[in-house]
């Protein structure tokens, strides 16, 4: 692996990706690199993080979005490798699971509001202050049309990104006028390993994998918000497939 370098005489605006081992972090980690930021990459897989933080020449910070003392000290990591807050802070460390309300097992459901909910919290819990501290940075969160529009099958994820576009939602509120900026991503089913364990394919209650956005899409989406001038704040961005 490449020597960490700390970027306190760097120029680049950098950026700090959760989820970023797999799909949709993965693709918008390196469109951010491509786009010319410095990008930190956290997940929980450290091979896989650590494989990517040295193709695109950045950090690979091991963290655990579900435990606040694992992103605590994941933003500390991120303050001493970059020596100053990220620009952009990228929320796309999530789990999937598909089951009705009557039969959704207790696993499936802490799992979902401890990552897709808690985590999304916690994550901008770490960044926050120094955001409005500074006046200026952009908190980036992957949701779901699941959070949104109420489909059968998803109780524990829909409740979850449900969640995360309400705590989304008080979040533009507490932030205006800060000169923070805050987006929520509300993707349609794109074809990400997070349906491999589910075969989307077999199911014809589920679109075909042909039939959805790529990650590359939605890193696309990530690019265009983050590159919006100072003055603009997306605060919602939903991609559909056509
Ligand atoms: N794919 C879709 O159809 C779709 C549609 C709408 C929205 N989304 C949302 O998009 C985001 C990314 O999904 P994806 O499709 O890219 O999923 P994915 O391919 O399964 O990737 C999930 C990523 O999250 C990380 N992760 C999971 N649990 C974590 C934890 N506790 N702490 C830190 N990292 C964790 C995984 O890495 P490790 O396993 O190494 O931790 C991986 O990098 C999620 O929020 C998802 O809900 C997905």
């Amino acid at each position: 692996m490449a020597e960490l370098k700390p970027n306190r005489e760097r120029e680049e605006a950098c950026a700090l990706v959760t989820g970023a081992t797999r799909g949709i972090g993965r693709a918008a980690a390196r469109a951010l690199r491509a786009s010319g930021m410095q990008v930190a990459v956290a997940a929980r897989r450290e091979d896989p993080l650590r494989e990517l933080a040295d193709e695109l020449e950045g950090w690979a910070i091991p963290c655990d979005v579900s435990d606040p003392g694992s992103v605590e000290r994941m933003f500390a990591r991120f303050l001493e490798l970059a020596g100053r807050a990220p620009d952009l802070v990228l929320s796309s460390a999530g789990v999937f699971s598909l089951s009705e309300a009557s039969d959704v097992s207790t696993e499936a459901l802490e799992a979902s509001l401890a990552v897709n909910l808690k985590g999304g919290i916690l994550v901008a819990r770490s960044v926050l202050p120094h955001f409005l501290q500074r006046g200026s940075g952009l908190l980036i969160q992957v949701g779901s049309v699941a959070g949104r529009r109420p489909l059968p099958g998803n109780t524990a994820y829909g409740a979850a990104k449900y969640g995360l576009r309400g705590f989304h939602e008080i979040l533009l509120e507490e932030l205006r006028g800060t000169g923070v900026r805050a987006t929520l991503l509300e993707p349609a089913a794109t074809d990400t390993s997070l349906w491999d364990p589910i075969d989307p394919d077999s199911d014809p209650a589920l679109p075909d994998r042909s039939a959805m956005l790529r990650p590359e899409d939605v890193a696309e989406a990530v690019v265009f918000v983050a590159s919006r001038p100072a003055r603009v704040q997306i605060p919602v961005l939903a991609i559909e497939r056509v």
